[in-house]
């Protein structure tokens, strides 16, 4: 299967199937290059010599960063960085990401500071990467103060998605990567919605047709959105849906504790609540998106112990934030959603608390 991401001279392919890691003819266009493999000691273990022996040459070298969104920072960057110089990388070099989102945001905004930007190639191994984050441009780090609060918009050269890497996910970082698919449904395609409720035992068995089908609808709904908004202007924000509410779980909790698409799915939950109390979407959509989020694994509930107050704390610090009124994304029919902030107040504070365990 094959995509495009419409960017005029920033356009790129995204290869879909179940055998990419061993399909030579998709790294072909790398021969003669310096290359350098970013991947991590899990990812590592796992595929990296499937990788190097699918490349057109050697890799001039290999950035086996630790395993964990904790090394997302300057220190995992000067590591990528010593070895590019050390290889003397140039600026015709590519670097490729093999791993999950946290290699490839990272390995993306090293490419984009490189030599002040080089090319790099996505290869997402987890589902959160497949169907998000390899596709874009968005690559950064965290700061101590912030998540992903430092980074650039770089987009890769290619995405070459290997389904059948999912085999190895563990259970609970494949549930993850299900709340951002059950969010294009959403936010785009009432049918691909109604799709995964009729498909996601075979997704969470590992189904490759179903994977692929799955992959495939999440990127091409990204791609398009991508392509009208590069860099968030406007339209791009509604790939935030629950994402506000999330946020505020995965702040709350520390990093970690709450995987992001934990934290994603139990926002959604909040999001479509809220619209069906404006009014703006019929109540069935609540029970089918709860019964969907239950089936693919993920919580229903906000974690014990935290508040309302502690939600609008967290919110309040949201990048989509204009003028103190907290932005959300909200939907207006399944299938179709807005950024507003044209919203009862009062309502999102019960939205929260029906949201929160009951003491
Ligand atoms: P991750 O990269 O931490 O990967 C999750 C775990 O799975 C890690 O332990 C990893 O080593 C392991 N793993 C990866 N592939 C594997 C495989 N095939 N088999 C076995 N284990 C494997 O987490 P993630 O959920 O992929 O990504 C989260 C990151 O992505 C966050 O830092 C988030 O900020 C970022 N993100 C970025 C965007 C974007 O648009 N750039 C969008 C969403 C999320
Ligand atoms: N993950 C949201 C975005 O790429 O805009």
């Amino acid at each position: 299967m094959l995509l495009h991401v419409d960017l005029g001279e920033r356009a790129y392919p995204i290869h879909i199937a179940n055998d990419n890691l061993a399909n030579a003819s998709l790294f072909a266009a790398l021969a003669g290059r310096k290359l350098c493999i970013v991947t991590n000691t899990t990812v590592a273990a796992l595929y990296l010599e499937k990788l190097q022996a699918v490349l057109p040459q050697p890799a001039d070298c290999v950035v086996v960063l630790p395993d964990g969104e904790q090394y997302k920072n300057m220190q995992g960057m000067e590591q990528i960085f010593d070895a590019a110089l050390q290889a003397r990388l140039n600026r015709s070099s590519v670097m490729i990401a093999l791993g999950g989102g946290v290699v490839g945001d990272m390995t993306g905004f090293a490419a984009a500071c490189y030599q002040r930007g080089i090319d790099f190639v996505q290869l997402p191994t987890t589902l959160l990467a497949q169907v998000d984050s390899s596709v874009g441009g968005k690559t950064g780090i965290n700061h101590v103060l912030g998540k992903n609060m430092i980074g650039a918009f770089h987009q890769p050269i290619a995405v070459i998605i290997d389904t059948a890497t999912l085999k190895t996910l563990p259970p609970r970082e494949l549930s993850a990567g299900l709340a951002e698919v059950i969010k294009y449904g959403l936010i785009a395609d009432a049918d691909f919605f109604a799709w995964l409720e009729g498909n996601m035992d075979a997704l969470r068995g590992l189904d490759g047709e179903a994977l692929q089908h799955a992959v495939y609808r999440s990127c091409s709904i990204k791609a398009a959105i991508v392509a009208r908004d590069e860099k968030e202007g406007g339209i791009r924000a509604i790939l935030n849906l629950g994402h506000t509410f999330g946020h505020a779980i995965e702040t709350w909790s520390g990093y970690g504790q709450w995987l992001h698409g934990e934290a994603v799915a139990v926002g959604m939950l909040m999001a479509v609540d809220l619209s069906v109390r404006m009014g703006w979407l019929p109540v069935d959509v609540l029970e089918r998106s709860k019964a969907l989020i239950a089936r693919a694994g993920l919580p229903l509930q906000a974690p014990a112990g935290m508040t309302v107050a502690q939600f609008l704390e967290a919110m309040a610090l949201d990048k989509k934030n204009i003028y103190g009124s907290i932005r959300l994304v909200l939907l207006e029919g399944l299938g179709s959603a807005v950024i507003s902030d044209d919203y009862d107040v009062a309502q999102m504070h019960q939205v929260i608390a029906a949201w929160l365990p009951c003491e």
